[in-house]
């Protein structure tokens, strides 16, 4: 396979900063891995994208990124990862990008910027920040040797550009450091900084994952919605509240098994993710709900909003009436409420209201719920 422009996506890290039980480039950001992201951004913009992956993984790397992607096993060092990724590019590229799947969310304009310098005649092309803070060189005791002005600094990032046989004649020395450019100056070769962005921040750290939070916009939104729902006792019914049922205790009129805390907690997930309410989803015009039980709908709720494009952070639920007593049993019916969920976290409360209104003379039972979810 050819193509003028390849990338290389170093993944095969294990990211021992960051200290979680898999490979970082594997770790969740919203809706994908950091290195799905990074291929995602990448990808557009260049012919061919090598990603390279640790050893054990090479075969859940290649079935997550496709076959569109190149998966090749990575090295001890990330220069070492990066000379395997240059050995599976054709002869033929012209330019090659190299990128840190740490840097997840670098957007695809700037690996746009990066090949137009290239295009224009540049040999090596690297995106750069202004430096915030002083930077000062201290010796192996901690004493300040000297203070760089810190106007000629710069946050060097990825994606990191290079015509295709600078960047294999700097690696012919088979040099260690911690990006391309410094093995490309050390050759002798000119290396541009051109400006960076805010978004292509490395992720080291789970306080970095946090803040990268910030570039998702939209992927990040949280939405909020409210629902209520009330139904009469009625003689002669089995009592179903909170997913679970209660017997010795007088259950309700409904279409279906009359469970008010489900049914409010379906509501107010409809509420958050505008995908209707329990009435045109379920209502008396679908005879294959009539009977069904709490747990059937908020297991379909949740079907629904998943299939809409939402996650569940959490949804909690009010009941009101005087009957039956939620203490002794609340465990259980946020257990059973949650499991429906498929293990979203749920709280449950319950009050009663002075002896007012349908619930408090006894005549019925009801609940409010709030749910919160975000677009994932
Ligand atoms: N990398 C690589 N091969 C290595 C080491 C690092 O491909 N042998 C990649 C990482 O996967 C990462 C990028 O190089 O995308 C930058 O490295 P870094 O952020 O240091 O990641 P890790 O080495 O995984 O993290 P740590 O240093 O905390 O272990
Ligand atoms: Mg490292």
């Amino acid at each position: 396979m050819s193509g003028h422009v390849a990338a290389i996506i170093a993944a095969a890290g294990s990211g021992v900063r960051f200290g979680a039980d898999i490979p970082k480039a594997l770790i969740q950001l919203g809706n994908q891995t950091l290195v799905e992201h990074a291929v995602a951004a990448i990808s557009p913009a260049v012919d061919r994208v090598i990603v390279t992956a640790p050893a054990a993984y090479l075969n859940q790397f290649q079935s997550l990124l496709g076959d569109s992607v190149t998966v090749v096993v990575g090295g001890q060092t990330r220069s070492e990862s990066v000379r395997a990724g240059l050995a599976a590019i054709s002869s033929a590229t012209q330019y090659v990008l190299i990128h840190d799947a740490a840097r997840a969310l670098a957007s695809t304009d700037l690996t746009k910027r990066v090949l137009s310098a290239l295009e224009k005649g540049e040999v090596a092309v690297i995106p750069g920040l202004p430096q915030i803070d002083t930077i000062k060189s201290v010796d192996a005791n901690g004493y300040v040797t000297t203070t760089p002005n810190r106007a000629e600094l710069r946050n060097i990032q990825t994606p990191q550009g290079f015509e295709f046989s600078t960047l294999k004649k700097a690696h012919e020395t088979k040099g260690e450091s911690t990006d391309d450019a410094a093995l490309v100056e050390s050759a002798g070769f000119k290396v541009l900084v051109i400006d960076g962005e805010e978004r292509a921040l490395k992720i080291t750290t789970p306080a970095d994952l946090a803040n990268a939070y910030n570039f998702l916009g939209a992927n990040n939104e949280f939405l909020t919605g409210v629902g209520v729902d009330s139904h009469a006792f009625e003689a002669g019914r089995e009592l179903w509240l909170g997913c679970i049922s209660w017997p010795g205790e007088v259950g309700v009129a409904g279409h279906s098994d009359g469970d008010v805390a489900a049914h409010a907690i379906c509501d107010a997930l409809f509420a958050a993710t505008g995908t209707g309410d329990l009435g045109s989803n379920f209502g008396v015009d679908r005879p294959e709900y009539a009977g069904a039980s709490g747990a059937k709908l908020l297991a379909e709720t949740l079907s629904i909003i998943t299939n809409a494009g939402f996650k569940i952070s959490n949804v909690s639920v009010q009941v009101i009436g005087n009957r039956p007593k939620l203490s002794g049993r609340r465990k259980e019916a946020i257990a059973a409420l949650s499991a429906a969920l498929n293990g979203a976290p749920v709280s449950l409360l319950a009050t009663t209201t002075d002896g007012l209104g349908l619930t408090g003379e006894g005549k019925g039972i009801a609940a409010i719920a709030s749910a919160l979810v975000f677009k994932v």
